[in-house]
């Protein structure tokens, strides 16, 4: 009787997997972020479209880096734009002239707050122009996807997902203003975890912790200056008022391409999986004009800075 009885579920979950619906692979909506952030995400969704799962890459028109070379497995959605590329390439030329500009240092910061935005503002005008555009809405909300796996640093994809409701994974390297771990609700202990733009280490004197402490405190203005236009779309589409922290909080699981071999420990939660080393799934010899690099550099007086924006955003 005892085995009858354990009998009836077995027999039920094997007729459940046996639905073709159910045992089908999902239907996975890609939002990726522009250039560089998208060479390592690329690899892991080609995988995922190879296992037969249905993905769609949804891109605009015009955007760096996503050029089709090769043959590949996964679909592509693109939805028209208004700016041209050489608009988006003479901002980049900008923002990366203002890191090589000899500035004093409050200037050097004003002056690199300034490009991030206007460069930033160029991909939250793209995302405006997703949601204004009636045809690709209509088909990102009739295609029934299952989740949706995106680069949160343009928010871009966080406001889909929000918009239709749909489960939401990060594929993230950092944000600014220590925001995914401020929105998965991480201890941040401002004592031993260093914030962005301070150069400490987790082991600091007391007046680098109070250096740690003012950064932070700058913190909760500048991000919202940064995303003041993704946030002003999230606001309008999601038709409440959002924070950073609200959008960022929706999603299941981050998997964060970076290691603690390079990073200070923290205290991270258990829907953050680190994935560092994916980067380098592709590698190439370094071309000839950077091979003697290293000799030749000298210290630059920003150039931790750089290496530091760097770091945080590609
Ligand atoms: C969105 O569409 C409306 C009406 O179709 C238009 O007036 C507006 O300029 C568009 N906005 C953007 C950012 O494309
Ligand atoms: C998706 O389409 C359905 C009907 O076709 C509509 O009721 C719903 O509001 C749409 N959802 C969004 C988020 O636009």
């Amino acid at each position: 009787k005892m085995a009858l009885r354990l009998c009836y579920p077995l027999a039920a979950w094997i007729f459940i997997l046996l639905i073709p619906g159910l045992s089908e692979g999902g239907k996975l909506l890609v939002v990726p972020a522009f250039g560089s952030h998208w060479l390592s995400m690329k690899e892991v969704i080609e995988k995922v479209a190879e296992r037969g799962h249905e993905v769609v890459v949804l891109k605009p028109e015009v955007s760096w880096n996503m050029r089709q070379r090769q043959e590949h497995a996964y679909a592509v959605k693109a939805y028209p734009v208004s700016n041209k590329l050489e608009e988006i390439e003479d901002s980049f030329q900008e923002y990366y002239a203002a890191h090589l500009k000899d500035m004093p240092f409050p200037l050097k910061l004003i002056e690199l707050y300034r490009v991030y935005v206007q460069i930033f503002n160029t991909f939250f005008l793209q995302c405006r122009e997703l949601f204004n555009h009636t045809e690709t809405m209509r088909y990102l909300n009739q295609s029934g996807f299952d989740a949706v796996i995106t680069d949160p640093s343009i928010m871009c994809g966080v406001t889909v997902a929000n918009y239709f409701s749909l489960p939401l994974v990060f594929f993230m390297r950092g944000m600014p203003c220590n925001l995914h771990f401020e929105a998965a609700q991480c201890p941040s202990p401002l004592s031993y975890i260093p914030r962005t733009f301070s150069f400490h280490s987790d082991r600091m004197t007391f007046f680098q912790r109070v250096g740690n402490a003012l950064i932070s405190f700058l913190e909760l203005w500048y991000c919202n200056g940064y995303y003041h236009d993704a946030l002003k779309l999230s606001s309008e589409v999601l038709q409440r008022d959002v924070t950073l922290t609200d959008l960022l909080s929706s999603a299941s699981v981050s998997l964060m391409r970076f290691d603690f071999v390079f990073e200070y420990p923290r205290p991270a939660m258990p829907n953050m999986v680190f994935i560092g080393g994916i980067n380098c799934a592709q590698k190439e010899p370094l071309p000839q004009v950077y091979s003697h690099f290293p000799k030749k550099c000298k210290y630059m007086l920003y150039g931790r800075l750089v290496l530091l924006f760097c770091l945080v955003f590609f």
